[in-house]
């Protein structure tokens, strides 16, 4: 994309990247992504905040082509998808400097290799004059590394907010124009980068409520000119109260564990307890993720592999653990052929997951009727600890 204007003196230089589909190996991004990065004009100095990442350092080039100086780049976060083409613009413009909050400075010098006296730092609070255009630099740390940042352009009252309310979304459109859309990209985003450091969230959310803020500009997706969809969106996310939702995740070999998800699935379903249900031997994990936001409980369902979980399975359990959801209950359930350890193994990789674990059911091969009513009975205990926390209807 070419630069666009948001003002007068701001214009967009950032790059849609709308064939990515995984990012840090790991992040399945359906719709793309793009790297926003912004030139901000003040009447005495010009200001790149955030670059790009550095497969896409030649179209931010070209952007700045028509760009003759740059007195400062604000690297909001160390992290590449950002900061990765700082070295490439220092290379075109060798005056300007980095601005940056001094524990980003640390890891910028380590993970770029950018000479110590390429650098300003700001505390929190700090601002910087462009001329006529106050910069107010807010440290919000874990949102989502310990270095990150945001910045208030007061006379604009618009909120660069790097990765906070971003969203993996590549659209032509600069502006946010399917909420529909942005919403799950940026809930999608949400549950894989943010959820754990929720809290973290919650305390840097205080801290920028009082802000008039007419517009965000994150790094990543659409602009907001509506800041509060996104803002009202990441309350309810960040929320300790979880929803009336139980996430219901398995594998299958022989069909037993199968049989059993479905008696479960559906034995919640008559209870009023919503669920969410999904078989881990083909999965976008982007989708369990977002399930995890607002769930309640998580049940996961596996057969006996040498003893142990399925890995798929335990690979769903190291990510749910690494993601730290508000989670409050769990359980476990499948079906085994000749031993099994399943319970024990799965157990100790979730530390993180603050669960009271209702009764598992394990059974040998096909569930037979008692397994059928142990189902039932954990469908009814779930019912009832989410009656309990007041999320449903009492009834
Ligand atoms: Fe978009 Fe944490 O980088």
């Amino acid at each position: 994309m070419k630069p666009r204007k948001i003002k007068d003196h701001i214009l967009t230089f950032g790059a849609v990247d709308w064939d990515r589909r995984l990012f840090d190996s790991l992040i399945p991004l359906p719709d793309g992504t793009s790297y926003n990065s912004y030139l901000v004009r003040g009447s005495e100095k010009t200001a790149l905040i955030d670059t790009v990442d550095p497969t896409k350092s030649e179209i931010l080039l070209e952007n700045l082509r028509g760009v003759a100086d740059l007195d400062y780049v604000v690297a909001h976060h160390g992290e590449q998808d950002h900061s990765g083409s700082i070295p490439a613009v220092l290379e075109k413009y060798p005056k300007a400097r980095v601005v940056c909050s001094p524990k980003a400075k640390g890891i910028l010098v380590d993970l770029l290799a950018i000479p110590q006296d390429k650098f300003v730092t700001f505390e929190d609070g700090q601002t910087l004059s462009l001329g006529g255009l106050t910069l107010e630099f807010i440290h919000t740390p874990w949102v989502h590394w310990p270095e990150t940042m945001v910045t208030y352009l007061r006379e604009d009252k618009i909120l660069f907010s790097c990765d906070f309310f971003g969203s993996h979304l590549a659209q032509s459109d600069l502006f946010v124009v399917d909420e529909g859309r942005v919403y799950e990209a940026a809930k999608r985003y949400f549950a894989e980068i943010m959820m754990p450091f929720r809290t973290a969230i919650q305390k840097n959310m205080e801290r920028i409520k009082d802000l008039k803020i007419e517009m965000i500009a994150p790094s990543h997706g659409p602009l907001y000119d509506c800041p509060e969809f996104i803002m009202d969106a990441y309350r309810e996310w960040i929320s300790d109260k979880p929803k009336n939702s139980a996430v219901v995740a398995y594998v299958s070999m022989h069909g037993s564990t199968e049989t059993m998800i479905s008696r479960l699935v559906a034995a919640l379903a008559e209870r009023g307890v919503e669920v969410w249900q999904f078989n881990l031997a083909d999965i976008d994990i982007g989708k369990l993720a977002i399930a995890l936001v607002d769930a309640a409980t998580i049940v996961l369902g596996t057969p006996a592999v040498h003893v142990g979980p399925h890995p798929k399975v335990a690979y769903a359990a190291f990510l749910a653990n690494a993601l730290r959801p508000k989670l409050k209950f769990a359980s476990i359930i499948g079906s085994y052929g000749w031993g099994q350890k399943i319970v024990e193994q799965i157990a100790v990789m979730i530390p993180n997951l603050k669960v009271e674990v209702l009764a598992p059911v394990i059974c040998r091969g096909l569930p037979r009727e008692a397994d059928f009513v142990a189902l039932d009975k954990l469908a009814d205990s779930i019912a009832q600890k989410h009656k309990e926390l007041g999320l449903m209807s009492q009834g």
